[in-house]
């Protein structure tokens, strides 16, 4: 079995950056899971699949092929062969990601694909259900968390800059509201490992938080 890292962690925590940094750094793989929900979500969406219908959309799911490759730019998402890489950060496809990424069957489908892929490589996998779920017997796994407050006003900045409207009372709300859902589903919720190591960068900055990590696992590696 490749040595795999597992980090789970809440929504603006700076995953999939800092993944793609301490990967890098590592020299292993990034496979960004969440991804791979919204590829499910993208696809519902285009074929009119009412997301509220667990049975329809764990039905489409079974009908797709959801696979990813690993680029020169990190991970490219395909769904049915088509690369939809560039098509999975709207507004639109995050709301569809969580409402699909709720159903068991969905669940199920995707971690058996994230499991095959880390059996496979050696991989630093982000996503909620990691050291949970998807590989338990990680041995590394990070949790990386800040304070709400801290998430809402790094995802304020980056929307200003973008010369978005949102005020940062807005921001704070919604992120409220995205893990009020991912830590209270019924299924594979987010929540720590029981061993995971808890890495909190409300008062790190990024590089202090990828020397971190990367020191973790070199010292994991031996
Ligand atoms: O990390 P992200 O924002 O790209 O994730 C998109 C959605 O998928 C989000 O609602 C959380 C969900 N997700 C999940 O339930 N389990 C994972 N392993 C990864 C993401």
């Amino acid at each position: 079995m490749p040595l795999n890292i597992a980090m789970d962690g809440p929504v603006g925590a700076g995953k999939s950056s800092i993944a793609d940094a301490v990967a890098n750094r590592l020299g292993i793989l990034h496979l960004d899971t969440g991804a791979m929900y919204r590829a499910v979500g993208l696809a519902c969406l285009r074929a009119g699949v009412r997301l509220e219908d667990e049975a329809a959309v764990t039905a489409h799911c079974g009908k797709i092929h959801i696979a990813v490759a690993h680029g020169e730019n990190g991970q490219i998402t395909l769904l049915d062969g088509e690369d939809v890489s560039g098509l999975l950060r709207t507004e639109e496809v995050s709301m569809a990601a969580s409402a699909v990424a709720k159903y068991a069957g969905v669940r199920q489908a995707m971690v058996a694909l994230q499991q095959a892929l880390a059996r496979e490589t050696a991989m630093l996998v982000d996503g909620r259900d990691i050291g949970t779920r998807v590989l338990p017997d990680a041995p590394l796994k990070i949790y990386l968390t800040a304070t709400a407050e801290e998430r809402a006003r790094r995802r304020w900045l980056q929307l200003q800059e973008k010369g978005g409207k949102d005020t940062y009372e807005d921001v704070l709300a919604d992120l409220n509201r995205r893990d009020e859902q991912d830590m209270n589903r019924a299924v594979d919720p987010l929540r720590p490992a029981p061993d995971s190591v808890t890495v909190d960068t409300t008062h790190m900055s990024f590089d202090e938080v990828v020397d971190h990590i990367a020191a973790l696992a070199e010292a994991m590696r031996g």
